[in-house]
Parts: C-alpha cells; structure tokens; sequence
C-alpha cells in the first residue's frame, strides 16, 4: 500500500540487540518476571511520571487489575461510551457495573458534566481514556470531581504513552493508569501492558493479581482472585527497545500531524483540534469530514483508487450500542453516537513520511470531490 493506516516500527539495530537478549534469556532459561521486566517497569514509570509502573500481559488485564485492586464489585463505574470495548468489559470481568457516560465533542474524551451526574453513593471509580493520545484539558475538573465525591479517577491511557498536558504525562493524573502495548500502539512489545501508580498499596496488589494472586513470589498462598497476567521476558525485551524510541517516534508523528493540520482547511476536513498545553502523541490523527459524507465508502475509495489505509476509528460505534453491553437504546447518548458514526482518521506512524503526509491531504482531497459527485449522478 503507498500509504497503510499504520507501521510498526522496529529499527534493524534494535532487532539485532533485542534478539541478542532474548537469546540470553532462552539460554538462562529466565523467561518471566525476571531482570528485563523490572527494568522496563522502572523506565516506565519514569515516563508516566509515577513512583511504580507494574509490567502486565495486556492492556485488558492492566485495566481488570486496577478494577479488582480498588474493589469494584458490586458498585459502579463511570465508564465514557466512547471507548474500546476492554474499558468497560474490565469493569464487568472485576465484577463491577458500567455507568455510560457521554463524549465531549472537543475532545472525544468523557463530558464531565454527564460523568458528575451519573456519580452516586455505589460509585467505585470515574474512568477517563485518552483517546487518541489526547489527554483531555478538563481532567484537572474530573480529579476534583473524584476527589469531592471520594472516589478514585483511573487513566485508561492505552493510547497515551508519552502524551502530556502541560508538561504532566499521562499515567500521572490518577490513582492508577493503564497502558497497552498492542501492535498498533505508539510503541509496542508484541503483546502486553503496564500499570502506572504512585500509589503503594496498588502497587503491591497488582503485583500480587498479576502472578494468580499469590502474595509472594515464591509464596503458594493465593489470597486474591488473581490471573496470569505476567508480562515474559522476551516481551519485556521488545518493549524496552521500543519505550527507548519513544521520544523520536512522537517527534515523526507531531510532524505529519503538523502537515495535516496545515492541508485540511482547504479541502473541508475539519481536525481534531489541540487544546492549550495538551501534547499528544498523535496515537490516531481525529478528523472530521463534512456532513453526509459516507465514511465507508470514502475509505473503500481513498484504498482502492488512491492506495491510502485511513486507520482504525476510535471508535466505530460507541459501547452503550454494543450488544454485549445492553445496549442501550440508540439516540441514549446521541453526541458520542454521531462522532463515532462520522470521524475519520488519517494514517499516522513512525516512519511516513512529509510526501506521504502530502499525498495523503491530496487523495482525500480528491477522493471527497468524487464521492460528491458520484452521490450528485
Ligand atoms: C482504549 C483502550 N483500552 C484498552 C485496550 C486494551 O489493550 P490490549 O489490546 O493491550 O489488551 C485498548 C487496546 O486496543 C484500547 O485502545
């Protein structure tokens, strides 16, 4: 494809190195909870700006976690409907029950307001995902809004790594934060995630959750319903390589994002735009096309006339419609229904380029002035 919706990037020299480690670990045998995870956790954590970051198989398992950790069962949880599926299937996994909120058009991320009229006396948590790698500039009133109500707020920072909002990073803004580490993300370890805390006793639990709730290492008493959701060494490996590239790996995509920022106005297409203070990591580039136009097929000919993969939608279709959660009514939450049926996103990675960013800006261009006409005939 000239331009696919997304590229995992893994330098040539990182694959030599990272295969070296791993090599090492299958002939020490050390494959798990060993020397590269302690160490990815502590550079983590000096990215997420927190005192621990505990090292997960997934970012499903990172968000179950810290659901179990501060006990949800039973209560609720404000969970915005726009979201990946995890976010809210975490919730029900811990035994708690999802409260949808709605979607602030200016972020994409949960509306505050809806979030404080949902929040009662069986509140356990408000989660905020940051979506798209936006950390949302209303987040200061969503940590007093918990703190008033005595009630934890938890990042769903899966898209997030390395985003900041007036120099604070994302992972930093509440109690607990998770991270995945999905191929598609920013920066990936093949599989896995990451919890990011400040917070002792999280900590300690999510260790113990994490290793099928033993208390100790070598310990055989389970005193938690925990799993196995330990991170291996060999993806502890690929994902410290890749946490070294994450500065750069930002840089490349605030540049493309800057080229599309500038190419949109003339052909109608309206960005997502950048708060005050908030830097992304631009994990998806948000746009929105003028009204009526069929988003499938615009991508079906962006793909098969201009070879452009526009990348995944965050999201499609919001949670409260998905079946398995309900669902609720459609029209329910209707600001997050319309965002999620209309946006767009462009094709960001690592390592497009300047031309591919222009071509990109041109093909939608044109492939818009032709959808029009083909809907006029
Ligand atoms: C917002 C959000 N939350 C949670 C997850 C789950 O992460 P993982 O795929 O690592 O389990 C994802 C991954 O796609 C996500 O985008």
């Amino acid at each position: 494809m000239r331009v696919p919706p997304a590229k995992i990037h893994i330098p040539e020299e990182d694959r030599r190195e990272i295969l070296a480690h791993i090599d090492e670990c299958l002939a020490s045998g050390q494959l798990t909870l060993g020397k590269h995870g302690a160490a990815f956790e502590d550079a983590f954590a000096q990215t997420a700006g927190t005192k621990h970051a505990i090292a997960v198989s997934s970012g499903t398992s990172a968000l179950e976690i810290i659901f179990r950790a501060i006990g949800v069962e039973g209560g609720e949880v404000v969970v915005p409907t726009n979201t990946f599926f995890a976010t809210p299937a975490a919730v029900q996994h811990a035994g708690g029950i999802v409260r949808f909120a709605e979607c602030d058009p200016a972020t994409y991320a949960i509306d505050v307001d809806h979030a404080r009229a949902l929040i009662n006396d069986r509140t356990r948590a408000v989660v905020v995902v940051h979506i798209g790698g936006l950390i949302t500039p209303r987040i200061g009133e969503l940590q007093k809004m918990c703190a008033d109500a005595g009630i934890p707020l938890i990042e769903d920072a899966a898209h997030a790594h390395g985003s900041t909002l007036n120099g604070k990073p994302a992972g930093s803004f509440g109690l607990a934060a998770a991270f995945s580490f999905y191929p598609t993300k920013v920066i990936t370890s093949g599989e896995g995630g990451m919890i990011s805390t400040s917070d002792d006793r999280i900590n300690e639990e999510a260790r113990i959750y994490r290793d099928q709730g033993k208390a100790g290492f070598t310990s055989n008493f389970h005193t938690r319903l925990g799993n196995n959701w330990r991170l291996s060494e060999p993806h502890a490996i690929i994902g410290r390589y890749q946490l070294k590239r994450l500065p750069e790996f930002i840089a490349a995509r605030q540049r493309i994002a800057k080229i599309y920022d500038r190419g949109l106005a003339s052909i109608g297409v309206t960005p997502l735009s950048m708060p005050a203070g908030a830097s992304s990591n631009y994990y998806k580039y948000i746009a929105m096309p003028p009204v009526g136009v069929d988003r499938i097929a615009l991508k079906k000919r962006l793909r098969e006339t201009f070879d452009v993969g526009l990348s995944g939608e965050v999201y499609e279709a919001p949670c409260h419609l998905q079946p398995v959660f309900g669902p609720l009514e459609a029209g329910t939450l209707p600001v997050a229904e319309e965002l999620c049926a209309r946006h767009i996103c462009l094709p960001v990675s690592a390592v497009m380029t300047d031309d591919d960013a222009a071509y990109v800006v041109d093909s939608l261009g044109k492939a818009l002035a032709e959808e029009r006409v083909a809907v006029e005939a």
